[in-house]
């Protein structure tokens, strides 16, 4: 069996790859930045690559590593990925889908627990020495039982998070996605069109892929269209939405919280309208980020590499 080089271009839990090692696969870390001239030099030896969702792989990316078998992203999404491009050069490309749905639905019900609870603005109180007695109407959340939960994208992870809703909170659940959805039989669920979808949630969440469809679709005239005080959950990607509209709506009063687990751009930088903004709670995209699941991952990954090398 010839040696088989995978690069991974960043820190993974690497445990699960060490089964690989009898089908005489190697890993290294590649630590150039993956477009950078060293990186260059290090993958024209590399038979595979395991990526990040940051790296740009790009049309021509894929032109100078046509020799490659394999990508596998380490992440469900593939938009940093130019497919096409890699189909035609015969490159297998993979990614981590189903085990990391429910860390990542989980990610989306602490935000929106956090949103309707004003969890930022009520620690930021605390934190700043501002906690001076209790408060009967200080500043108040809103509860989620019997509201609608609008969701926008109904994959693995749009339908579970709709689902731990359901149960947690008996939400009503409407949902649009842009072809027809076989939904699980365990959820209450009814189809809407995009309009609605914005213009009756409660709360509304994405969870669709990026694509030019979907490229900023949480913007001004669609936020218009939403109900007074409502709440917004974006954990998709980032250029679904646009910030300087979502500070729009909160201070037109459309949005009473957000909650973000991707930013436009990424890493959020300080001059986004919504830095610091005490209504938007933003985590770092760590949805599938939990030790379970970054170790489901890799696995997905081994597993993706095996198949592309005929070796499973
Ligand atoms: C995270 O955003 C992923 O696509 O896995
Ligand atoms: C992602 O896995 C999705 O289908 O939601």
């Amino acid at each position: 069996m010839t040696e088989k080089l995978i690069l991974i271009t960043d820190r993974i839990i690497t445990g699960p790859l060490e089964a690989l090692s009898k089908y005489n696969v190697k890993f290294d870390l590649l630590s150039d930045p993956i477009n950078s001239k060293e990186a260059g030099e290090k993958i024209k030896d590399a038979d595979g690559l395991i990526t990040m969702l940051c790296d740009v792989i790009d049309k021509d990316f894929i032109e100078r590593n046509s020799h490659l078998k394999i990508i596998s992203n380490y992440a469900v999404g593939t938009n940093n990925i130019d497919k096409e491009a890699c189909e035609k050069a015969g490159i297998i490309v993979g990614n981590t889908p189903d085990v990391l749905t429910n860390a990542s639905a989980d990610l989306a019900l602490t935000l929106l627990l956090g949103s309707t609870r004003r969890l930022k603005y009520n620690t930021n109180i605390v934190n700043e020495g501002r906690w001076k007695k209790w408060e009967p109407i200080g500043i108040l959340g809103n509860d989620l039982t019997g509201k609608t939960l609008g969701i926008y994208g109904m994959g693995r992870i749009g339908q579970t998070f709709a689902y731990k809703c359901q149960k947690a909170f008996n939400m009503d659940v409407i949902y649009y996605n842009h072809r027809e959805k076989e939904i699980r039989s365990d959820l209450k669920a009814t189809a809407v069109s995009e309009m609605e979808v914005f213009a009756n949630s409660d709360v509304l969440s994405f969870h669709c892929p990026l694509t030019d469809k979907t490229k900023g679709v949480i913007n001004k005239a669609n936020l218009a269209t939403m109900k007074a005080g409502s709440f917004l959950i974006n954990i998709a990607r980032g250029e679904v939405h646009h910030e300087e509209d979502i500070l729009w709506a909160i201070n037109e009063g459309i949005l009473g919280g957000v909650g973000l687990d991707v930013t436009n751009p990424e890493p959020m930088t300080k001059d986004s309208p919504l830095f610091n903004h005490p209504d938007v709670l933003v985590t770092p995209h760590i949805g599938s980020g939990t030790i379970e699941t970054r170790t489901a991952m890799t696995k997905c990954c081994a597993e993706n590499i095996l198949k592309a090398f005929n070796l499973s």
